[in-house]
């Protein structure tokens, strides 16, 4: 299902459902009708979309166990079996299930990686998408990897395919790491690739794995340009941006101001359900989410009334993991404030723990429409693609608990299909170099 080549005339060796410009569009329009939910802001008051759609009740009578298992799987996965759930919602979660329901790209087999200066899981983040990537590599007589990081990518591709390869990494001391663990043809360039002229040509694979926002729209829109093909792995869509909203690359069929999409809405499509112990075990997240809560009960004790989010302000993060009593004694000095009371700390313990319980209710459905976030971003940038004249598929590079950013697009000039068809086989590619089958 879900695969659009945009090209009629080609056999694809997995069911079709819906092509990529039907899901664009499905999916514009539904991120459209839901703008009210994405555009407010998360908070402990009964938030007024909730209101008027009728699901404060519901949303209100979640045991806890419930909001857990949603914040692990997503709200649309219970949606199904919660019968008692507002008939509306339950259809807008099948329908963001349906939209974001999107198959393992077919790849070919991967070669062993060169574990220097990989951590298992990028170790085989790399591995997959190379393999997803082989069928356009193999044509490619150059392979540009836009923010290339330690350039694992860069390496490994320019070896099984013999191929000229340049990473293009902002970060030097990434690059002085890349360049020490290259070898052939592979080079690697410090330069900005948001500013440096791409000037890709027909020939040239253009990939990003984990190109963070700005940056992957920048590769769309230079293969698009220069003919070349492309594939990405999505990432933190909300990063990178110059200005404090990302307009769509192609018009949407409800207008381009309707799916302009403040920055910080696109941080929504973080917020994808995570397995545990993937990203950070959730209820230490949960823990430090209540504890910024009572931070901000702790200050507006003390006459400082803040926006969600602000209560850190001049703190790392990672120290709302600390004791409360430590974090806010931090935050407060941080503002000129004395040290809280035992009493603020016990009030603001309590009174955190409440309003995140409310708060964690309230967001489920808003939550629940990030990854329809993350897909209209990249069916948008595919777009541009298809109608660039590029053969494109949109699916996943790896299982989730691999990465939960595994949204991954393929975009060529000839049919992924006439690749994905020869059935994998445990002969080296004719122009591999080295390695093994993984
Ligand atoms: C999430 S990392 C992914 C790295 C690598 N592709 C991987 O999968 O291991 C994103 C990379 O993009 C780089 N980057 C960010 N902005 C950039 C820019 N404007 N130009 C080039 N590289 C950039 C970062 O330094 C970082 O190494």
């Amino acid at each position: 299902m879900a695969i659009g080549t945009g090209d009629a005339g080609h056999d694809l060796p997995y069911p079709v459902g819906m092509d990529v410009p039907e899901r664009w569009e499905r999916s514009s329009r539904l991120l459209a009708d839901h703008r009210d939910i994405i555009d407010a802001t998360e908070d402990h008051a009964p938030p007024a979309w909730a209101a008027r759609r009728g699901w404060l009740p519901w949303l209100e009578a979640r045991p806890d166990a419930f909001v857990d298992a949603a914040d692990a799987a997503g709200l649309a996965a219970l949606l199904d079996a919660a019968h008692d759930a507002p008939d509306d919602l339950r259809a807008l979660g099948a329908t963001v299930r349906a939209l974001t329901d999107l198959p393992l790209l077919a790849g070919e087999p991967a070669w062993a990686l060169d574990p220097r200066r990989a951590a298992p899981r990028k170790r085989a983040q790399v591995l997959a998408f190379a393999a997803l990537t082989a069928p356009l590599a193999r044509d490619a007589h150059r392979i540009v990897d836009v923010g290339a990081g330690h350039g694992h990518l860069t390496r490994h591709l320019a070896e099984a395919f013999a191929a000229e390869a340049i990473g293009i990494e902002r970060d030097h001391e990434r690059v002085a790491v890349a360049t020490g663990l290259a070898a052939g043809r592979v080079r690697f360039e410090a330069v900005d690739a948001l500013t440096v002229d791409l000037a890709l040509r027909p020939e040239d694979l253009v990939l990003g794995l984990h190109a963070c926002g700005a940056l992957t729209d920048r590769l769309a829109r230079a293969a698009a340009e220069g003919g070349a093909a492309a594939a990405w792995v999505s990432c933190c869509l909300q990063r990178l941006h110059a200005g404090a909203v990302r307009a769509p690359l192609v018009t949407p069929p409800v207008g381009e101001a309707a799916l302009t999409l403040a920055v910080r809405i696109l941080g929504l499509s973080n917020a994808a359900p995570q397995a545990h112990g993937v990203e950070a075990d959730l209820s230490a997240i949960a823990e430090a989410r209540a504890r910024r809560e009572g931070l901000r009960v702790l200050l507006e004790l003390r006459g400082v009334v803040i926006h969600p989010g602000e209560e850190l302000r001049g703190v790392n993060r990672r120290r709302s993991h600390d004791p409360l009593s430590a974090l806010a004694a931090r935050v407060l000095a941080g503002r000129g404030l004395s040290a809280p009371t035992p009493t603020e700390l016990s009030c603001a313990t309590a009174e955190g723990a409440t309003r995140w319980a409310a708060r964690r209710r309230y967001a489920l459905p808003r939550r629940m429409l990030g990854p329809l976030v993350e897909l209209y971003v990249n069916l948008d940038r595919a777009l541009l693609l298809l109608r660039a004249g590029h053969a494109v598929e949109v699916g996943r590079a790896f299982p989730a608990d691999l990465s939960p950013r595994n949204l991954a697009v393929r975009a060529g000039r000839r049919a992924p299909a006439r690749a994905a068809r020869s059935a994998p086989t445990d002969e080296p590619p004719p122009r591999a170099r080295r390695g093994e089958v993984a």
